[in-house]
């Protein structure tokens, strides 16, 4: 296969994985490191670069992030390090210094508050309104017994279907209907489970009706999709830290520890009214959530996709989590939804989200609901705590400091130094730079 860049490629998948690779090079400004550069990334053992190829289609190579740790994880009364997997600065730093701080006023107190997630069926029917919700009882029935033997092995883990409805689409969509079931699935995420339920309901909802009689022609009744939702509102978990207000003084700032607790107060207020503090202050929250979704080879664009639809459940996006200060208590809650798994997807296979699950002693699914809402809550506490006082830059600059120097080259040496001489300076990108620059003409 030629390479013309003014043609589309047709054929690309077919192509081995060198092939691949030394298409795509021609488009690069040094193919050869741009190949040799892919290639070091690859596994040293063959089979499991394999296994990581096959998660995804045209693998050339791996993107390596940190996989970091976090101790001191004190989670309804059980000590727990947490594996988290991002490449933002700070963010583990943060999640453990907030975890050291818990660790000594209670630790994180968790529960599992719902566990149901929905799918439909979307559909346009052109009979009586009146006709087809009345068959909703019916139909839920036949619908039950004719997916028997595909939810067999999931109801006898626990889960299944739990009910069948018919609702309207929108009233902007008239004579738009939707089929929305309601699924537990037990210890797996459950997207396949439940994609194959609903793509044997839109099988059978014609069949339904036709038997029924109550459909003439085909064209009453035409299935436009079928699909899992991931807006979760009723897969829910609650995670919330308590200490006696007393606890925060000496916090920075200058702060007594009523005046720290009233202005964590406020930022997590304006929070909730805001929409532009909103999205930064829950941003914080995923900071924490997704470092242990992507640890534990979960979903976290369907994590982060419901959380956000959740905090826009009052008609207006706001902030996940409050704070009750009473009976001179700090109370600091966040209510998530978390349709994450511990079965089946990437959980088992990926070597390192193996070693995650192994870490966190082989949670099932509603344990680790619980770690990740902690992991969420630690790492918001630390943004809050921080922007209420010292304001974030100044941690954040101290560990991107290590990022700086190696975008600029620096030798080992050179990053010891540096790493003496920014300890009670502002980091910027131009300093170190100029830093560098100084040091290096000294030599
Ligand atoms: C940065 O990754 C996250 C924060 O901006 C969150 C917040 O503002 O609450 C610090």
């Amino acid at each position: 296969m030629s390479m013309d860049e003014s043609e589309p490629i047709s054929g690309f998948s077919r192509l081995s994985r060198e092939e691949k690779i030394e298409m795509a090079s021609k488009l690069s400004s040094d193919p050869e490191a741009f190949a040799r550069e892919l290639a070091g990334f690859w596994h040293r053992d063959p089979e499991v670069q394999r296994i990581l190829e096959e998660f995804s289609e045209n693998t050339v190579s791996n993107f390596y992030l940190p996989f970091g740790l976090a101790p001191n994880f004190l989670i309804n009364d059980r000590l727990y390090i947490l594996p988290m997997v991002i490449e933002e600065s700070s963010v583990v730093a943060a999640a453990s210094k907030s975890a050291k701080f818990w660790v000594t006023r209670g630790g994180f107190q968790t529960e599992v508050i719902s566990t149901a997630k929905p799918g439909h069926v979307y559909f346009k029917w052109k009979v009586s309104r009146a006709l087809l919700l009345d068959q909703e009882e019916d139909l839920e029935r036949y619908l039950l017994e004719h997916t028997s033997h595909l939810t067999e092995n999931m109801r006898k883990r626990g889960g299944g279907i739990k009910s069948i409805r018919i609702l309207d689409v929108a009233p902007e969509m008239p004579g738009h209907f939707k089929l929305e079931a309601t699924f537990e699935t037990a210890d797996s995420m459950g997207a396949n489970f439940i994609n194959t339920c609903l793509e044997e309901f839109a099988r059978l909802l014609p069949e339904y009706f036709h038997d029924k009689g109550i459909l003439i022609d085909e064209y009453d009744l035409e299935i436009t999709m079928a699909i899992l939702s991931n807006h979760t509102p009723e897969c829910i978990v609650s995670c919330k830290v308590r200490c006696p207000e007393e606890e925060f003084s000496g916090m920075g700032a200058g702060l007594t520890a009523t005046e720290f607790v009233e202005k964590f107060k406020d930022a997590v207020n304006i929070a909730s009214h805001d929409p532009y503090r909103a999205v930064t202050h829950n941003k914080g929250i995923f900071n924490g959530v997704d470092a242990l979704v992507m640890a534990t080879g979960n979903d976290y664009r369907a994590i982060e996709a419901a959380g956000h639809a959740y905090a826009s459940r009052e008609g207006k996006y706001s902030s996940l989590t409050s704070v009750e200060l009473s009976g001179g208590f700090f109370i600091f809650s966040l209510h998530l939804p978390m349709a994450i798994g511990t079965v089946g997807g990437l959980t088992g296979t990926h070597p390192l989200a193996r070693l995650s699950m192994d870490l966190l002693g082989f949670p099932d699914a509603l344990e680790l609901m619980q770690i990740t809402a902690a992991a969420g809550l630690a790492n918001h506490f630390a943004a809050i705590r921080s922007l209420v006082t010292s304001g974030i830059q100044k941690g954040h600059m101290q560990m991107h400091l290590s990022n700086i120097l190696n975008s600029l080259g620096a030798s080992v040496i050179e990053k010891e130094t540096a790493g003496r001489y920014f300890n009670d300076k502002d980091v910027s990108y131009r300093a170190v730079e100029d830093y560098l620059i100084q040091i290096r003409r000294s030599l």
